[in-house]
């Protein structure tokens, strides 16, 4: 599906993106002042929805940005976009996108706003399933962040992540992952980072990073298979000596890493306890989606979409 062929849902009216146009004076182009959320839908279903609108509702509180939060008003909104795009039954991607809407220009925002709001529905990458059974190749992004950059809220000010992707495309790897300061791994351009270090899942504490609702989910799931889970400073050393290394997000699932930079991960193929939580983690989207469907209601036809 070529961008030009999307059909977007912009301020709650569906229109084919060649002919979608929001004002040049909207404060998310000319000030990156917005935010956004990406999330993954399963033959048509969002999973974990309601955990990724409290993570937009908490960012848009901070940046007081007006943001309609429930769960009942985006689901059918989600339909709507995967409909419109032929993609329900399917899986995709999500992607909804506020701004603080358009100017005056200046910085300072004005007292009234009227946000833009956008959701986008995309196919997955084609190339996914093979990463996902073969594992990827990392590189580590070679400019430090500043905090200033709000690194646990998604806004939209993503640069940094655009150009840790064109540096991961330069290398052949998938992602790149960012450092702090003193050399500690902080997090992919667009996912969470795990390692396994003697049969120990550990990851980077929640600062200087975005809460990943994935990573929250892999948390609970390393509970019930019994691995035992730390949240501890990574360094870049103890990264490259890791038996198992795996990224997060919400479209990739559990990523495993074979390769960082020029360093073989394990044996150089995905290891037990990756291929464990991958497992699991699927049986957990199963039964997540599963659930609310076993309690709803029949639908009467009229409500059948
Ligand atoms: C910087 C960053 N970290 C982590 C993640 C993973 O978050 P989630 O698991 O909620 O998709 C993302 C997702 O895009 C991200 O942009």
């Amino acid at each position: 599906m070529s961008a030009a062929d999307l059909v977007l849902l912009l301020n709650d009216r569906l229109v084919p993106a060649r002919r979608a146009t929001i004002s040049a004076l909207d404060r998310g182009f000319v000030y990156g002042d917005g935010l956004f959320e990406t999330l993954r839908t399963y033959s048509g279903r969002p999973f974990s929805l309601a955990p990724h609108l409290r993570r937009l509702a908490r960012s848009a509180r901070v940046f007081r940005i007006p943001f309609a939060a429930a769960p009942a008003y985006w689901q059918p909104r989600v339909r709507r976009v995967l409909r419109a795009n032929d993609l329900l039954t399917t899986d995709a991607a999500v992607r909804l996108t506020i701004s603080r809407g358009p100017g005056p220009f200046g910085i300072v925002p004005p007292e009234r706003v009227a946000p833009t709001v956008m959701m986008l529905a995309t196919p997955l990458d084609p190339r996914l399933p093979d990463a996902q059974a073969r594992g990827v190749k990392i590189c580590f992004f070679p400019f430090r962040l500043a905090a200033a950059t709000f690194p646990s809220h998604k806004t939209l000010h993503y640069l940094p992540a655009v150009l840790g992707k064109m540096i991961a495309r330069r290398h052949g790897a998938w992602e790149a992952v960012y450092l702090g300061a003193d050399d500690t791994v902080l997090e992919g351009t667009t996912s969470n980072v795990f390692a396994v270090a003697r049969g120990r899942l550990l990851t980077p504490p929640l600062h200087g990073i975005l809460p990943g609702v994935t990573r929250q989910v892999l948390t609970t799931l390393a509970k019930r298979l019994g691995i035992p889970l730390r949240e501890q400073p990574l360094t870049r050393r103890a990264l490259l000596a890791a038996d198992e290394v795996l990224l997060t997000a919400s479209t990739i699932e559990v990523l495993p890493v074979v390769r960082v930079e020029r360093t073989r991960v394990g044996d150089g193929a995905p290891g037990p306890i990756t291929r464990a939580l991958q497992i699991e983690y699927r049986r957990h989207v199963a039964r997540a989606l599963a659930e609310p469907r076993r309690r709803r209601a029949p639908r009467t036809r009229a409500q059948r979409t």
